[in-house]
């Protein structure tokens, strides 16, 4: 809880806040020097398991992929992702769900997708002690192909909608919210008169933290979408090392004396 309420003197001091997803222990323990919050993001469903959406993640999908990475999270908030299907249809079966989450990964809180829809869901979670943090803006659980992701906040309809689930989860209790591709405008205001903290994703500089997923800060994946900045070619790397790798076992050069027992 301190951890948590710490987020909201940095952004009162507006510090950023440094946000990452992680998916394996080895991944964990390197960015938890960094990060004030660590994700176990849905999106492995797709960057984990090469599928075309998240859709698919199931609640032990999450938990197997939370326990690993909480064994690599020593200071930073680990947040899990509810996976689609396990919170939307009643308080009463997210409760459920949240508390399974919780007692098998020792998480210390948990992300939904949505808005104003979603409000008593959120409040009995939160009534309950789990700490939410909300995702608002685009809503990949809601979109069946990545090719439809779009920003959000160029008609006056969207950008009313943002501000309403902003205003909904807020006071549902939620510690703070995932801005998903918006404009830099709408991002802006949001930030703006939001009393949480809010973490962008496709949004603006200006936010009170960013989040990527690691895979394509990385450089991982053969595509990312345009916010995702790639701060290395790990794809062009491991191609590198596994061809010296496959080349050495060809002409029997690996493995050397060094890498045999005598
Ligand atoms: O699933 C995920 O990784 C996320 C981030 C993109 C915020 O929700």
């Amino acid at each position: 809880m301190q951890k948590i309420k710490s987020l909201l003197k940095k952004k009162s001091k507006h510090k950023p806040l440094v946000c990452l997803t992680a998916n394996n222990v080895y991944t964990a323990e390197i960015l938890d020097d960094f990060c004030d919050i660590v994700l176990v993001g849905d999106s492995l469903g797709m960057v984990v398991y090469g599928e075309k959406n998240t859709n698919k993640v199931s609640l032990d999908t999450m938990i197997d992929h939370g326990r690993a990475v909480r064994k690599g999270i020593k200071k930073s908030i680990l947040v899990i992702d509810m996976p689609k299907g396990t919170y939307e249809k009643s308080p009463s079966l997210a409760l459920k769900n949240a508390k399974k989450i919780k007692k098998f990964t020792k998480c210390d809180a948990l992300k939904l997708e949505g808005g104003s829809k979603i409000f008593e869901i959120i409040k009995i979670l939160v009534k309950n002690k789990i700490p939410v943090m909300s995702h608002i803006g685009l809503q990949p659980q809601k979109i069946s192909n990545s090719k439809n992701f779009k920003v959000l906040g160029k008609l006056y309809n969207e950008e009313r909608k943002v501000i309403k689930d902003l205003k909904s989860v807020e006071n549902a209790g939620s510690f703070s919210v995932v801005l998903e591709s918006v404009t830099e405008n709408l991002a802006n205001k949001v930030n703006k008169i939001s009393k949480i903290p809010v973490i962008g994703i496709g949004a603006s500089n200006k936010c009170d933290g960013q989040i990527l997923v690691t895979e394509d800060l990385l450089g991982l994946l053969s595509k990312s979408p345009k916010f995702a900045k790639k701060y290395e070619s790990f794809r062009i790397k491991i191609r590198r090392a596994v061809t010296k790798y496959s080349k050495e076992v060809k002409t029997r050069k690996f493995p050397s004396k060094y890498n045999t027992f005598r």
